[in-house]
């Protein structure tokens, strides 16, 4: 026995035991990558990163999800305490409960948990902004921001899922419009655009990117679409008649060479935005470091249902499974280079 190696002998019994399972079909292999084993040691560990005026130890966001349940709550902690600990930007889900009354408040109330250092973005949806515009009372949005500590407020805009929502609310203005008159009337909000499931195209896109806006959130299709999750609530029927819909929008692959092709296609400095959480349906860090080494603009990448399959179990579920993707992350840092 070598003394250097106490486990040579298992280990050479498992390599001859497994070698059959371990075939890897050449079809299998992903090919968005160079993979250059020559060029780093092992990592240490992963850059930080700049976005939206703080330090990301991790280019991850916690995508918009749920409140005003007991499971939200913990749910809604359990992500914060990790954003703190593995240092990503967050962003609540819908608060329009929280406009006009403080009874949900504790649910969505994680800014003591995440710290100053992080960022934390509220979120209400369009038909909501409309209703406050309409309703002159556009100062609840400053309100809800103090209520929160949160450094600014998505808006998501989801025109679909609010039509095949059984209870949805009307759009009643162009969301273009509302957000500018937000902007206008409201300079110093920090504002974040995303839709919830469906991505969207080339000229929405290039739209925003002309606001002073913080940043555009994809929301693409090909992960949670709430599109499909309003028909699955709706009579059997619309369900029928729409289902169809839900596959209607955009991947994130698809929206990174949107962004790219309209910054290619324009004048530099032409945008005022320029910051992106490609998110809708990112499964893993592969997925997630592929798309922002391809987008050609500050960006991170965002997740909601992975996030939630591992905290709603429990905060060691969600340790685990941030502590394995951003050792990912640093891994494919050192050795992969992405194939343009
Ligand atoms: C349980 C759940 C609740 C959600 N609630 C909201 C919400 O309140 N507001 C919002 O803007 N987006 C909401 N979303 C949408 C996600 O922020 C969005 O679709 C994002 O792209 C992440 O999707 P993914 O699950 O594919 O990673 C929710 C997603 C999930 C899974």
């Amino acid at each position: 026995m070598n003394i250097q190696d106490p486990t040579a002998e298992s280990r050479k019994n498992d390599h001859i035991e497994l070698a059959f399972q371990s075939q890897v079909n050449a079809k299998e292999v992903d090919n968005r990558f160079y993979y250059e084993p020559m060029l780093s040691a092992h990592p240490k560990g992963i850059q930080p990163v700049s976005f939206l005026g703080k330090t990301l130890s991790a280019p991850i966001w916690v995508s918009s999800m749920t409140g005003g349940t007991q499971m939200a709550k913990k749910i809604n902690h359990n992500l914060a305490k990790a954003c703190a600990e593995f240092g990503m930007g967050m962003g609540l889900g819908s608060c329009r409960a929280l406009l006009d009354s403080n009874d949900y408040l504790e649910d969505f109330n994680v800014r003591s948990i995440i710290g100053d250092n992080l960022p934390l973005y509220a979120n209400i949806g369009i038909a909501q902004l409309n209703q406050l515009l309409e309703n002159n009372k556009l100062f609840q949005i400053n309100d809800l921001l103090d209520k929160l500590s949160a450094d600014g407020i998505f808006i998501h805009v989801n025109p679909l899922q609010e039509w095949l929502q059984p209870e949805g609310d009307a759009i009643s203005e162009k969301p273009l419009d509302s957000i500018k008159e937000l902007i206008d009337k409201y300079p110093n909000i920090n504002i974040i655009v995303k839709e919830v499931g469906q991505g969207m195209g080339k000229a929405s896109l290039e739209a925003l990117m002309q606001l002073p806006i913080q940043a555009i959130e994809f929301a693409a299709n090909g992960g949670t679409n709430f599109s499909k999750l309003e028909l699955l609530r709706n009579t059997e029927a619309t369900q029928e008649h729409y289902m169809l819909l839900s596959k209607i929008g955009h991947t994130a692959n698809d929206m990174v060479e949107m962004v790219n092709e309209i910054k290619a296609n324009s004048a530099p400095n032409q945008f005022l935005c320029d910051n992106f959480i490609i998110s809708g349906g990112i499964k893993n860090f592969l997925d997630g470091y592929y798309l922002i080494q391809k987008i050609n603009a500050t960006a991170v990448y965002g997740q909601a249902s992975m996030m939630l399959k591992y905290a709603a179990v429990s905060y060691e579920a969600l340790q685990e499974f941030l502590t394995l993707e951003i050792d990912g992350l640093a891994l494919a840092e050192a050795y992969l280079k992405i194939r343009k």
